[in-house]
Order: C-alpha cells, then structure tokens, then sequence
C-alpha cells in the first residue's frame, strides 16, 4: 500500500522533537507539497537547521509559537493564511510531560502540561480548521499517549491532557463530519530516541515499563510515524474518531 500525499500541505507542531523529526522525514518521502513546522521558541534553531536540510527536496516553512499562548498560536496561523497556504493536514504533536506524584503537582506545572498538550492543541487545531481545514475537506491527527488510556503513577497532569485529547477528537467528530474533516488520535506506548535509551534500557524501567508492554519491545519512532501517516491519508478516508494505540498491546491488559 503506496501512501502518497502529492500536493498536500502539512502542518507539523512540536516538529523538532523525535517524533517531530520522524514525521518530517517521512511526509518529505511521501511527496508533501509543503511542511510547515511549529516548536517552541528553544527550538528556532532546529528548525532552521531542518529546513536548510530538506531545501530542494519539498518547500519547508517554519514557525514559533509557544503553546502555552494562545496569541502566539494565532499569529502563526495568521502569518500561514497571509502566505496563502492552506493547511490539509495537521498533526498536533507538541508534548510536554513533568513527572510529578500527585502530592508534588502545582499549579505552574499542571498548567504547563495541559497548555500544551491540550489547550494549545485545540487552538491551534480550531484556527487552522476554520482558516484552512474545512475548505480542504482536511483531517487533524492528535498525537494522545497510552497515558491517555490507562493511567500510571507520576502522571496526573500528563494522564488527564492526554485523555482530554480523546474526549476532544470525539467532540471534533461530532462536529465537523459534516464538513468532511477527519479527526483521529494516535496513543504511543513509550518511544525509544537517542535521549532516553539508557534510561529505558536501564534493569529499572525494563522491569516497570517494558515487562508490561505485551510484544516486550518500546516503539520506534517509525512505528508510531506509520501510525499517523496512514490515519491522515486518504487510505483511512472512512476512519474518523479513532484513537489508534501504538503499544505492543500495552493498554489490552
Ligand atoms: N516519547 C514517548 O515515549 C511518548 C509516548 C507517548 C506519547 N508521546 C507523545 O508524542 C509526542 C512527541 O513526543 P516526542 O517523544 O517526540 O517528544 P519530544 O520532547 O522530542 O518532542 C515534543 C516537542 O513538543 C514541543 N513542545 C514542548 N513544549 C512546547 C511549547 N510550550 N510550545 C510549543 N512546542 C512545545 C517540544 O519543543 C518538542 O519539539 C508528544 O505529544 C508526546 O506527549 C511520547
């Protein structure tokens, strides 16, 4: 199964993160007209250094938006529509987590996360819809968490933003169906990066984190790229309030 995305316009948050990276790899493979890509201000160098990387093989365009503002979030949106792009497909994939016990979890941190990872998300993805996805008949992927599923210690915040994220991807369905746009989540188990590997390979976490996940391996950042390639692309035209796990089986249990 070829999936091509030849004359498309794909938006990308959180793009110079693993997964961020991952994704803008394989929608430049799979023929992407455009890649516009979000991070945070920390990251306006990686972003720069991606599109000098990909110049020649598909037009990039990136921009910065920390998440936590709302303005901030328009703006770009703004500036993407004043271009004249319109966006068909978008991934929201910035994410934050702050491990905390739930005694230890305060305001500024709770905020944080679900800034982020939920209230970000649905601005961002509500403007480009209104602006861009309605006209396109486009689709948004959400990137949940298996901690969106079941939940887990240190969690608190983390957990509840990724599970808002399902219950958002529900009421998106239910109410922009009607104009055509597909909204689906993918929910990972943990993903292996260069980053954490020692840590997850550690006797530790292959005790408390891989002897739970089914298949007995973490996710590539591949497997979890597939996941959303396919669910944006017009082979999943008639799939739509789906939270597809990338776990290993993980929330089966
Ligand atoms: N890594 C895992 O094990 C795992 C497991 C399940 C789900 N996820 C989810 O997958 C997504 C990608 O994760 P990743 O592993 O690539 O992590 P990552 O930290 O490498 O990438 C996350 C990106 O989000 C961006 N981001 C964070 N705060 C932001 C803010 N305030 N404004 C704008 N952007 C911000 C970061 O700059 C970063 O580029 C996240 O939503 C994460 O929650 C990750």
């Amino acid at each position: 199964m070829e999936i091509n995305f030849e004359g498309k316009n794909i938006l990308v948050s959180g793009a110079a993160g693993h997964l961020g990276e991952q994704l803008v790899k394989d929608y430049c493979q799979s023929g992407a007209a455009t890649l516009l890509l979000i991070d945070s201000p920390e990251h306006e160098k990686d972003l720069k250094k991606i599109e000098k990387e990909y110049e020649g093989r598909t037009r990039v365009k990136t921009y910065i938006a920390d998440f936590r503002n709302i303005e901030e979030i328009i703006k770009v949106v703004n500036q993407i529509a004043d271009e004249g792009i319109v966006v068909d497909v978008l991934i929201n994939n910035a994410g934050i987590n702050i491990m905390k016990k739930a005694n230890e979890m305060d305001e500024e941190i709770w905020d944080c996360v679900v800034d982020v990872n939920l209230k970000g998300s649905f601005f961002l993805t509500k403007e480009i819809g209104y602006k861009s996805l309605i006209s396109q008949k486009g689709n948004v992927v959400f990137i949940s968490s298996q901690h969106g599923v079941v939940g887990n210690v240190m969690r608190t915040a983390y957990c509840s933003s990724k599970t808002g994220i399902l219950g958002l991807v529900r009421a998106l369905t239910a109410e922009w169906s009607v104009y055509g746009v597909r909204v689906n989540a993918v929910s990972p188990t943990y993903i292996l990066n260069e980053d954490n590997e020692s840590f997850l390979m550690s006797a530790r976490e292959r005790r408390n984190m891989l002897n739970k996940i089914p298949l007995h391996k973490y996710a590539e950042t591949e497997d979890v790229s597939n996941a959303i390639m396919f669910l944006s692309s017009d082979k999943a035209s008639m799939i739509t309030g789906h939270n597809l796990v990338v776990d290993g089986g993980y929330t089966s249990l």
